[in-house]
């Protein structure tokens, strides 16, 4: 099932500077959350902590009974070894091709031998829609097939928690919602905790099952991904709506000046807009911390914005779901009395692993 993180008044300065204090949360074992803030809040900063590359200043990261910051060095060394990382860049090695790059974690750390390293580099290739490319250099391959190497590369010791930075950085609309795709497959074949960082909004809203926001040096929210895009919260409000108008200013925070003015104009961060659909896997199975499309708001007497749920061939998902749950135990394909997830069954079209043809 992966295993669950739990941070305790995590507190993180460089100098005078405090990147962010007393931030505490669980990231539930073996679903997606997502980690939003804007630039220069801290979010790599909280990734790189929580694999022990930075020391914070108090606090506590457990991962069942072992509290990382304070391991000591054997077995912080081990207790890496739980984690993927998929680093912005990628961080792939120049002059190697993908598979001695993908196979390099597993040359450095275990001791298995060609035959069987090559299996599971093959494995991870295709896991990630990366079959065929083992030759290439990453100077000769597109941003999108670098972060899908990368990603092959941080799933080849079979990592309990996975971390992502930025799989957005650098690509466009539809490169993104293909990866994003690779990321909701994965979760639903491996077992495995995603915490993936993200300024894109679109990622957020449709990708996690569970959404923080960083800003101004805290964690404004952390939850269920329902309870941040109905919450009326002004700061969690405004970066979901990517507004213009609230707390959240060009530099940062705005001050109570420019704030009485917005209210003196009677602005508001607008409407919510309605909650979609969650993104569904492509590869019939089922996510790892699948809820039913409402649930949460249901449970907490929240009523979502009107048009809540609802994908682009205009299925209300709160209804279909039974449906869709029954056709997915029967074990029935899309097309043949199956039910198509949000997105549609050519989204990403058919191809070699989850997640289609690599782009
Ligand atoms: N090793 C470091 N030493 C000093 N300051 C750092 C270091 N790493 C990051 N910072 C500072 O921490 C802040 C947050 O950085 P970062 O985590 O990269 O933000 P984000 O990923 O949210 O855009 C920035 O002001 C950055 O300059
Ligand atoms: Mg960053």
């Amino acid at each position: 099932m992966g295993v669950e993180i739990r941070v305790e008044g995590l507190t993180k300065s460089f100098g005078r500077q405090v990147i962010w204090q007393d931030v505490s949360l669980s990231i539930p074992a073996g679903e997606i959350s997502v980690l939003l803030g804007p630039s220069g809040t801290g979010k790599s900063v909280f990734l790189k902590s929580l694999v022990g590359l930075l020391k914070p200043d108090r606090g506590h990261i457990y991962i069942g009974d072992r509290d990382l910051p304070y391991l000591p060095e054997h077995q912080l060394y081990e207790t890496r070894k739980l984690f993927g990382v998929l680093f912005q860049d990628g961080a792939l090695f120049g002059s190697m091709n993908l598979f001695d790059n993908i196979a390099f974690p597993l040359r450095e750390h275990t001791r298995k031998t060609e035959a069987e390293v090559k299996r599971i580099v093959l494995e991870k290739m295709d896991l990630v829609g990366l079959m065929g490319a083992e030759g290439k250099l990453p100077g000769e391959i597109s941003g999108g097939m670098k972060k899908r190497a990368g990603l092959a590369r941080a799933l080849v010791l079979d990592p309990e928690i996975l971390l992502v930075d930025e799989p957005d950085s650098g690509l466009d609309p539809v490169r993104t919602a293909f990866l994003n795709q690779v990321f909701i497959d994965l979760n639903a074949q491996l077992d495995c905790t995603f915490l993936i960082v993200t300024h894109d909004i679109n990622t957020a809203r449709t990708v996690p099952d569970n959404i923080g926001l960083l800003y101004q040096r805290h964690l404004a929210m952390f939850g269920p991904r329902e309870m941040l895009l109905s919450s009326e919260e002004p700061v969690v409000r405004q970066f979901l709506n990517a507004s213009k108008v609230g707390p959240i200013g060009m530099s940062e925070e705005k001050d109570a000046s420019e704030l009485e003015a917005e209210a003196k104009m009677g602005l508001d961060s607008g409407k919510l807009p309605p909650i979609p659909p969650q993104q569904m896997p492509s590869n019939g199975l089922v996510r790892r911390g699948q809820h039913a499309p409402g649930a949460w708001c249901a449970a907490h007497g929240v009523t979502p914005p009107p048009g809540s749920f609802v994908d682009e061939l205009g299925r209300n998902w709160v209804d279909e779901w039974p449906r869709y749950v029954a056709s997915m135990q029967a074990g029935q394909a899309v097309g043949a009395g199956g039910v198509t997830p949000p997105g549609g069954p050519g989204f990403p079209p058919p191809g070699p692993g989850p997640g289609g043809a690599a782009h």
